[in-house]
């Protein structure tokens, strides 16, 4: 499980995040949900450590991660697909994936699972990460998020600018990752009905405080389409 307590956050002077605590238990699909510039992307930059963490605790399996700098949280099984991909372009899309293994031992060859869990990437592996389209990148960002065989993948609105069909695709992809292979996923997201399909678990975040939270399944009941609606 991931814990997250008193967890707060500046830019400059503006409080960014207040006090958010938040739990991600193993082995589930837990969405965080929030409008616009709510803070969402600096809570997961925070738990990824790419920015400090002002004052508060996250905790990974018992262990305090909060002052780890991010290479350290990724071999404990921390993995991150930003949100806007950041895929490189000019490299082909295998060296995309190895890219994402350059902490791993043997990093020269994509595993098959990779590509069994996204045979479009398999089919492009010799293009450009660049000439690939926004879906296809998507998968490929967090092809190479899993290139780290991660127990924790946290990934930042997926579902931005991408057409039905692979948001259908990736929907699929992240239960399989939970159900099959015993992954735990954390999904910040604003497409509610995408959210809810996929939720164990929800959260909901407001002008940086959590301000809501429970079961997928009672998502509907409990207003939370009516709390992100902008
Ligand atoms: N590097 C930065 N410097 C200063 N302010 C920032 C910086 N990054 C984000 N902010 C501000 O912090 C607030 C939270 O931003 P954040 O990106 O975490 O929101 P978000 O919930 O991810 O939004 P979105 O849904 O648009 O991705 C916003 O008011 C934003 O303008
Ligand atoms: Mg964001």
């Amino acid at each position: 499980m991931l814990e997250v307590d008193s967890l707060n956050q500046f830019y400059g002077g503006s409080h960014i995040l207040r006090d958010v605590k938040m739990t991600v238990p193993d082995g589930k699909l837990t969405v965080l949900l929030g409008r616009n510039g709510v803070g969402k992307t600096t809570l997961l930059r925070c738990l990824m450590g790419v920015v400090p963490t002002k004052s508060g605790t996250i905790s990974w399996r018992g262990a305090k991660i909060s002052s780890m700098p991010t290479y350290k949280r990724v071999s404990s099984g921390l993995a991150y697909v930003p949100q806007g991909r950041d895929i490189f372009g000019r490299l082909t899309v295998e060296e995309n994936l190895l890219v994402g293994a350059a902490s791993r031992k043997a990093p020269s060859k994509v595993p098959d699972r990779i590509y069994e869990l996204f045979p479009v990437l398999k089919e492009m592996k010799g293009r450009r990460g660049g000439d690939l389209s926004g879906g296809q990148q998507q998968q490929l960002a967090i092809g190479r998020a899993l290139m780290s065989e991660p127990q924790l993948l946290i990934l930042d609105e997926p579902t931005e600018g991408i057409q039905p069909s692979i948001i259908q695709d990736i929907g699929r992809t992240l239960r399989q990752l939970v159900d099959e292979m015993g992954m735990t996923v954390l999904l910040v997201e604003q497409y509610y009905d995408f959210a809810r399909e996929l939720a164990d678990r929800y959260w909901v975040m407001s002008r940086g405080e959590i301000v809501a939270g429970g079961a997928g399944a009672d998502m509907e009941a409990q207003g939370v389409r009516e709390l992100i609606a902008v």
